[in-house]
């Protein structure tokens, strides 16, 4: 008999990938559902954010030297406790946490991966009940199994990431993740508990119409940066316009929905902060390689986000990221 199913979970996605390749471990597909069970977890406690206390400031200050929001502290703590106790991680580094931790145990000195990860995207947002998210990046280690994790296997350039995704805490949650055969996307079906497979095969479409930026650091841009924006408010019907302008402020759902749809996000460096905000281990390195893979580009302005060798876990660097077409005009821009 052929039982007809039409939706695929998570679970069942990954080993059916897993079938094409004989000599495949399955950590990879473990650690995926690893980090789907936290997202889980994450999800209930975003979903009654309003009704628990678990709101607002916990009082202290991230490495970063940001206000820590407890619900950071929950995601935080969610993602680092399912991948210590999972059987595909040798260590994580997480925005909240100052250095990476390499887990001590034998099963995970044994496994192949680590995995970097902003626990809470878009935190600022949490009060005013805007969609929030996750954002996870894979490598395989570089030191020898058995041993214990060391700082050389985090500090490695994103281009040799393994896997990347994110998880978007929206109207709908989803997890959509990346490995170089391709991009997909799991929307989190309530009655079941389960990422079903909603968005296979994301393609980033070759243009779009939207263009996300915050406006209010304009003239802290570099001139190229606003030439840029400039074209953007002046596209008529004639040169694929008009654009419009969408800014969340939660990175995860301004990439997200460019992806989809097509558009380009940017957080510049501005003259005050040159290396801009967003973190390259924890957010940039993971979007520019589901966006590559879907076909758009990343950069920092000057070269591929992916090739920038990284100097400590928590730098900070400028980000563009989105439809080709539109990446190669700003470059165009910022050129000149
Ligand atoms: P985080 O909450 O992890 O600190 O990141 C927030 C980031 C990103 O999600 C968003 O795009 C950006 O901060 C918004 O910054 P501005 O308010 O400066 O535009
Ligand atoms: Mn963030
Ligand atoms: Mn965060």
């Amino acid at each position: 008999m052929i039982v007809n199913r039409k939706v695929l979970t998570l679970d069942e996605f990954t080993i059916q990938q897993l079938r094409n390749f004989p000599h495949a471990t399955g950590e990879l597909s473990s650690l995926l559902r690893d980090i789907g069970l936290a997202a889980k977890r994450v999800n209930v406690e975003v979903n009654k954010a309003g009704l628990v206390d678990i709101l607002g400031d916990d009082g202290s200050v991230n490495v970063q030297g940001e206000d820590v929001k407890k619900l950071d502290v929950f995601a935080n703590n969610q993602f680092t406790g399912v991948l210590q106790h999972g059987i595909s991680c040798a260590g994580i580094a997480s925005e909240e946490i100052d250095d990476y931790i390499a887990f001590e145990d034998e099963v995970s000195k044994h496994s192949k991966y680590v995995c970097l990860y902003d626990p809470l995207d878009g935190s600022g947002n949490i009060d005013v009940n805007v969609s929030i998210g996750t954002i996870f990046g894979v490598y395989k280690r570089v030191t020898p199994l058995g041993s214990t994790a060391s700082r050389e296997d985090f500090l490695q350039a994103g281009v040799q990431q393994v896997a990347a995704g994110y998880i978007v805490y929206g109207s709908s949650t989803m997890l959509v993740y990346a490995t170089r055969r391709g991009v997909n996307g799991f929307t989190l079906d309530p009655s079941i508990g389960e990422f079903c497979l909603s968005h296979p095969d994301i393609k980033c479409p070759d243009a779009g119409n939207i263009y996300s930026v915050n406006h209010g650091h304009f003239f802290r841009y570099e001139k190229g940066v606003q030439d840029y924006i400039q074209r953007c408010q002046g596209k008529t019907k004639e040169n694929g316009g008009p654009y419009t302008q969408r800014y969340i402020g939660s990175m995860v759902s301004d990439v997200h929905r460019n992806l989809i749809k097509g558009g380009i996000f940017m957080y510049p460096g501005t003259t005050d902060k040159p290396e801009g905000k967003l973190r390259l281990m924890y957010e940039c390195n993971p979007f520019a390689f589901i966006m590559e893979v879907a076909g758009g580009k990343a950069t920092d302005g000057k070269k591929r986000i992916l090739d920038i060798v990284p100097q400590k876990l928590h730098q900070r660097t400028p980000f563009f990221v989105g439809s080709k077409s539109m990446m190669e005009e700003l470059e165009l821009c910022l050129n000149q």
